[in-house]
């Protein structure tokens, strides 16, 4: 039995939670692979490089290795979530990701990852697609008290202009935009809390096996 979980949507939707928690519930491995741009982003940085020069990322893509993606510390700020929308926007990274990204859909038994193209363009033969979502400022919020418990200081309305940016970005560009995949299921978590909402995931992926078969 093979089943692919392909968990798309916007910053801050609740996706990675949703992905993480589908994957422990059918014993799958997990890749979030917003993280693999937030390494290339944050490379790039690290390096004294410009977000805007896609040749050094795309090296930088090129050249990633696990060791990069192990201090989630650095990963999970907003500097990195800006730098890897920006660096995501270029051909070359993409293309530099798309191998590792397709193997690891690929693996025996299945896999879930969550991202941005993962049912449009990583496994698009995935069998349960999910485009999770909320309204802007909702997520927001969510985003805000995150940070804030973790001492950062950031005010609401420069939040939301973050992750309306984010959205607007990510939505925007010519490559792999973010789009709901047409076969994929739409949540909106607005109004749900995380315990609704992976229940309503769940729901999705089960319907998805009964109609497959798995
Ligand atoms: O999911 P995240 O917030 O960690 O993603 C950070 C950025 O990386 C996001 O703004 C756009 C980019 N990204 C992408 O373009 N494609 C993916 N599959 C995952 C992330």
């Amino acid at each position: 039995m093979t089943l692919i979980i392909a968990v798309d949507g916007p910053a801050a939707s609740g996706k990675g939670t949703i992905a993480a928690r589908l994957a422990q519930t059918y014993g799958l491995p997990h890749l979030d692979t917003g993280l693999l741009y937030r390494a290339v982003g944050m490379k790039v940085l690290e390096a004294g490089g410009s977000l805007d020069d896609e040749a050094s990322a795309t090296q930088a893509a090129r050249g990633l290795d696990p060791a990069d993606l192990s201090d989630d510390a650095r990963l999970t700020t907003g500097e990195a979530g800006e730098a890897a929308s920006r660096v995501a926007g270029f051909v070359g990274v993409r293309a530099a990701l798309l191998e590792l990204q397709q193997a690891f859909a690929a693996q025996a038994g299945g896999a879930v990852l969550d991202g941005r193209d993962i049912g449009t363009v990583i496994a698009p033969e995935a069998q349960a697609k999910l485009f999770v979502t909320a309204a802007p400022e909702v997520r927001a919020t969510r985003r805000w008290k995150q940070l804030t418990a973790r001492g950062i200081e950031i005010s609401f309305a420069d939040m939301l202009a973050d992750i309306q940016r984010r959205d607007d970005r990510d939505a925007g560009r010519g490559s792999a935009p973010m789009v709901q995949a047409e076969d994929a299921v739409l949540l909106d978590t607005t109004d749900m809390g995380i315990e609704a909402a992976f229940d309503a995931a769940r729901r999705i992926v089960e319907a998805a096996r009964a109609k497959h078969d798995l």
